[in-house]
């Protein structure tokens, strides 16, 4: 048996190491050492191990079935769950804690509530099957299935973790599995089975201004954490919101938004769509425009989460760094279509 020895430093720079048999994954590696990795799908699709090796060499059984593109491969980012070791010694960088992989469970998920709060969104309400929601940290995201089909669709939790009513903000797709079934069919006591928690976007200590660019409903985990925030009396201290709609017509929460300035007093929000009426008073364009250096002011200390679609996550990260933020600054999810679960 030919071996190599993995060491993973975690973002609060807590380093372990094991040997590894290189028949496996670095994933299953790791899970045989009792050592939790963020997953999900564990195809080499969803990104969520996603991590950036920092020496050493891997090899994938199958690469075109990698969802990593030619940059990100280019700034070493690597998904242990399909990577085989090929050196004596590999080092990698994890972007989570190994505290914030909190065990998933499954539960069935009771609707209680649908509401269509713009064109193009539903705001989806939930209880748990006797009790409580399980545990989750501000960002992350859970599978939700789909009644009537086979198929499971990732979403990310708005309200904070600790609560017994769960809610998501969903787009709806022409002809998705979920948007048909939210637009057809929906009703408050039908039953959903929810998986999770998953995923490593989740609320950091923040230091400077806290920028949050949001597209659609990429707003739902920054609702998240900013209501967890809340709830903590964790207030003070300059948070801005960059949201971009498709079109006017696509805009909700605006009041929701103002209202939170009374709870943060440093909250700036900003909103832009890319195409609308004569009587628009905010911005023309999308979240990423509405990024400007004056949100970061020198020296560059912010911190910065971005979710939704993943052109838009790029866009603003690209953005970001270009303003002098570094990478560790910058936490993001991109919202990538899920109907391949
Ligand atoms: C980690 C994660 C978290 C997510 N959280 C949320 C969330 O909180 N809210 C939310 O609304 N969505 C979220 N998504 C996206 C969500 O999981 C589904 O992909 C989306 O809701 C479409 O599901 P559907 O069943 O309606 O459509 P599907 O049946 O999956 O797709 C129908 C058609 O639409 C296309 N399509 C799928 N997604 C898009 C898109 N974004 N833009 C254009 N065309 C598309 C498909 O290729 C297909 O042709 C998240 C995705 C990920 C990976
Ligand atoms: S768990 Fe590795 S890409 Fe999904």
């Amino acid at each position: 048996m030919t071996v190599t020895t993995i060491e993973l430093t975690f973002s609060d720079r807590e380093v372990v190491s094991f040997i590894a048999d290189r028949s496996m994954s670095l994933m299953e590696a790791a899970a045989k050492n009792g050592v939790r990795l963020a997953s999900d799908c564990l195809s080499g699709t969803c990104q969520t191990c996603k991590c950036e090796m920092a020496s050493g060499k891997i090899a994938y059984e199958d690469e075109h079935e990698i969802a990593l593109d030619d940059g990100e491969r280019a700034a070493g980012a690597i998904l242990p769950c399909q990577a085989k070791p090929l050196s004596d010694v590999i080092r990698l960088s994890m972007p989570y804690t190994r505290i914030s992989q909190l065990p998933r469970r499954s539960r069935k998920l009771v609707i209680t509530a649908i509401r269509r709060v713009s064109d193009s969104v539903f705001e989806v309400a939930g209880k748990c099957h006797g009790g409580r929601m399980f545990a989750f940290l501000p960002g992350q995201y859970v599978n939700l299935s789909v009644p009537g089909t086979d198929a499971v669709r990732s979403y990310s939790m708005m309200t904070p973790p600790e609560q017994e009513e769960v809610g998501f903000l969903i787009r709806a797709l022409p002809n998705g599995a979920m948007s048909t079934y939210l637009s057809a069919s929906a009703k408050a006591g039908d039953v959903l089975s929810i998986t999770g928690p998953f995923g490593t976007f989740y609320r950091r200590r923040e230091t400077g201004t806290c920028i949050m660019v949001a597209g659609g409903t990429g707003l739902a985990p920054m609702l998240s954490m900013l209501r967890e925030r809340a709830r903590r009396r964790d207030t003070d201290g300059p948070v801005v919101i960059a949201f971009g709609v498709n079109t006017d017509r696509d805009l909700f929460y605006r009041n929701e938004l103002e209202a939170l300035k009374a709870i943060f007093p440093g909250l700036r929000v900003l909103v832009a769509a890319m195409s609308h009426g004569d009587d628009w008073q905010d911005a023309t364009g999308t979240a990423v425009d509405l990024v400007t250096s004056d949100l970061i002011g020198p020296p560059p200390t912010a911190t910065a989460y971005l979710c939704g679609p993943p052109a838009m996550v790029e866009g603003a990260r690209r953005k970001l760094l270009d303003m002098g933020m570094s990478r560790e600054q910058i936490f993001a999810e991109e919202f990538q279509p899920t109907g391949a679960n």
